[in-house]
């Protein structure tokens, strides 16, 4: 029997890229790894992952599940034949978040992975999205308003003792006004294990209810999603086409201003 893992996508910030993460890291698991997937809403005040994956009107939601109305199988959509979704409700329902964990964990063995968006706030919901996961994943963006939120994500998750498996930098402009990468891992003590580029295909891709990595095979962030999926399986990702050229142009580059500099 699959034991499958819980991984919560959190960050104390809205609109860092929480649920843009968890649809196409969840896409990529499916699509590229072949890996059992669902993908839970659990940012119960407002919920949009079902609008990222073109589930408009889900008829039951977790909202349901969370409420004792629905059992979970009636709430979990299927994407494609590895991925489902369970979404939440876009019109207002109260319930428990706390009985999260309870809802969710016998759903793991029939998983792989189950990916959990969450609130962007200090409240009941994040700490049930903490109480809930096995490992989390905290997005953040290079930037000094960002890092100041994170750090404060990440001491909580500790006090939750859920363990942080590492730090996901989106919409990096990989411009010199940036945090680094060194100085980010200094200050919140995790690794920096993806970095996601800030690329306009997102937003199309999301205007157009599909995770970027799917809409864009061979993109940037396609290539940068596949990544993230490869080092949560344990696995190298290994480049082709024209991902791989531009890599090693990069590369090139690289190795010739270090030359330099020597
Ligand atoms: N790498 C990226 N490049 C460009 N735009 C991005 C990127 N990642 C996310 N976005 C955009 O940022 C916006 C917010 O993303 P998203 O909804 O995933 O954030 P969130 O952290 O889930 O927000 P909330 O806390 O409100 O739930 C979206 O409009 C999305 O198009
Ligand atoms: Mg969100």
């Amino acid at each position: 029997m699959i034991k499958g893992k819980i991984i919560g996508v959190i960050s104390l910030k809205g609109g860092v890229g929480k649920t843009t993460t968890v649809a196409n890291l969840g896409y990529a698991l499916s699509d590229i790894y072949k890996k059992k997937v669902l993908v839970v809403d659990a940012n119960f005040s407002a919920p949009n992952l079902g609008l990222h994956l073109g589930l408009v009107r889900p008829s039951a939601t977790l909202h349901d599940v969370m409420n004792g109305k629905s059992n979970p199988e009636d709430a979990i959509y299927r994407y494609n034949s590895s991925l489902d979704i369970l979404p939440g409700a876009y019109i207002s329902k109260n319930l428990n978040p706390l009985l999260l964990r309870k809802k969710i964990k016998p759903l793991a063995k029939f998983y792989d992975y189950i990916l959990l968006d969450s609130s962007p706030n200090l409240n009941s919901e994040l700490q049930a999205a903490m109480a809930a996961s096995d490992e989390l994943l905290v997005v953040a963006s290079p930037d000094f308003p960002t890092l100041s939120t994170t750090l404060r994500a990440i001491r909580v998750a500790k006090q939750k003792r859920t363990p942080i498996t590492g730090l996901i930098l989106n919409k990096v402009y990989n411009k010199n006004f940036e945090i680094s990468i060194d100085d980010i891992e200094e200050a919140a003590q995790v690794p920096v294990i993806s970095v996601i580029t800030h690329d306009i295909k997102i937003p199309k891709s999301i205007s157009e209810s599909r995770p970027a990595s799917l809409a864009f095979p061979g993109s940037n962030s396609w290539s940068q999603y596949s990544r993230l999926a490869a080092n949560i399986v344990g696995q190298e990702f290994k480049e082709t086409g024209l991902s791989n050229v531009i890599d090693k142009i990069n590369n090139y580059a690289k190795s010739l201003f270090n030359t330099k500099k020597n």
